[in-house]
């Protein structure tokens, strides 16, 4: 049942070529520059007119839905807001019939997700949903969706359910651009191009395993560990840290890079690690200095670069290549090192990863 793999959560890793694939399947058409989205295309005119679109999600999916945020208002300028589920229905939100609410879940039960969707019914919102398990509570309950056909998950650690959330939300960002005109037809062509492209490039980005095992023999002992990346690179390490603490204990933190130095950056020596996400993009200047302001302070820096780099080579311990890609499509890329990442360091510290202590596969109880 783990196809050869020793667990669940490496044949899910590897199974993501595959789940990208599928999540693409028959919504994209790179040569007419088109998305198409069956599920929400009864709302074409809502996405045209919404002022204000709300994300809700717990834990990895809610690192999926910071991603979201990046996308939607980079490509369709629209504003985006992310919440925990368990903060906004707790904080009578601001909500009203023009918003549109994109509930985020991989097993379609979370109840703190599925109690914010409640509230924002009531108040009249629109409620789309992104989820993996078909048929789910949450498909139920909201107006509309988009399923991420990541197949079933078994490892309590989210890999490819995260992945394909975060394909999901490219697709959906691309879509409202297209209904709303932000985005041109040779530039949607340009994208899907290359997004069609991404479950290979994935497969490349696998290939670094070897690589991969052998940095996590050098960090398997750290007690903390911080990862840091700017831009869609910040959910990216939330993620990364998140993946590290569940399954092998390790404490972790995620931080934008520039926040660093207005705080964390007092823990820095040579037992934290600190992991960058330093691809060829926007930030990849600001993120050198980031780099080298460790450095100076003896931390080991191991740094998920873009192929063929040697600026970040230089300067830290350990780099692991992801191929290159547009800076819109650096999550799907830069996630699959921090997977293996956390998973070789889990079991070589002889760790449960399939089933880590203390937590469960979908959370029902608030
Ligand atoms: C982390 C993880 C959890 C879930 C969270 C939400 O690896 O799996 O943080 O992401 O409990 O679950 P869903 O997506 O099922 O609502």
């Amino acid at each position: 049942e783990k196809g050869g793999y020793d667990h669940f959560m490496l044949k899910e890793i590897y199974e993501q070529p595959r789940s990208v694939r599928d999540c693409l399947r028959g919504r994209i058409y790179p040569q007419q520059g088109k998305v198409q989205l069956g599920g929400i295309k009864e709302y074409v005119e809502k996405l045209k007119n919404v002022d204000r679109i709300i994300i809700v999600a717990c834990g990895t999916s809610w690192h999926a839905g910071l991603v979201g945020e990046y996308l939607i208002e980079e490509y369709a300028r629209v504003p985006v807001e992310v919440e925990y589920a368990s903060e906004f229905r707790y904080r009578n939100p601001i909500i009203t019939e023009k918003d549109l609410v994109i509930a985020i879940s991989q097993s379609g039960e979370t109840a703190d997700t599925m109690a914010a969707i409640e509230l924002a019914k009531e108040k009249g919102a629109t409620i789309f949903g992104i989820c993996n398990v078909v048929g789910a509570s949450i498909p139920r309950l909201t107006h509309a969706g988009v399923y991420t056909h990541a197949g079933p998950e078994i490892g309590v650690a989210s890999t490819k359910a995260f992945t394909a959330q975060v394909t999901a939300l490219t697709l959906m960002a691309f879509y409202i651009a297209q209904q709303r005109g932000t985005i041109t037809e040779s530039k949607l062509i340009e994208y899907l191009t290359e997004l069609n492209q991404i479950p290979t490039l994935i497969e490349t980005a696998l290939k670094a395993n070897d690589h991969v095992k052998m940095i996590a023999d050098k960090f398997k002992d750290a007690t903390n560990c911080l990862f840091l990346g700017r831009g869609s690179s910040f959910p990216v390490a939330l993620e990364g840290a998140l993946k590290l603490k569940e399954i092998s204990y390790i404490h972790a933190e995620g931080y934008p890079a520039a926040e660093m130095k207005h705080g964390p950056i007092a823990l820095i020596d040579e037992d934290m690690p600190v992991v960058f996400i330093a691809t060829k993009n926007s930030s990849y200047e600001k993120v050198i200095s980031n780099i080298q302001e460790v450095r100076a302070r003896g931390g080991h820096v191991i740094g998920i670069v873009s192929e063929g780099d040697t600026v970040v080579k230089e300067m830290a311990d350990y780099v692991i290549e992801i191929p290159q890609t547009s800076e819109a499509f650096v999550p799907l890329l830069a996630t699959i090192p921090l997977q293996l990442l956390s998973y070789h360091i889990a079991v070589m510290r002889g760790c449960n990863v399939d089933q880590p202590r203390n937590l469960a596969k979908s959370v029902t109880v608030e």
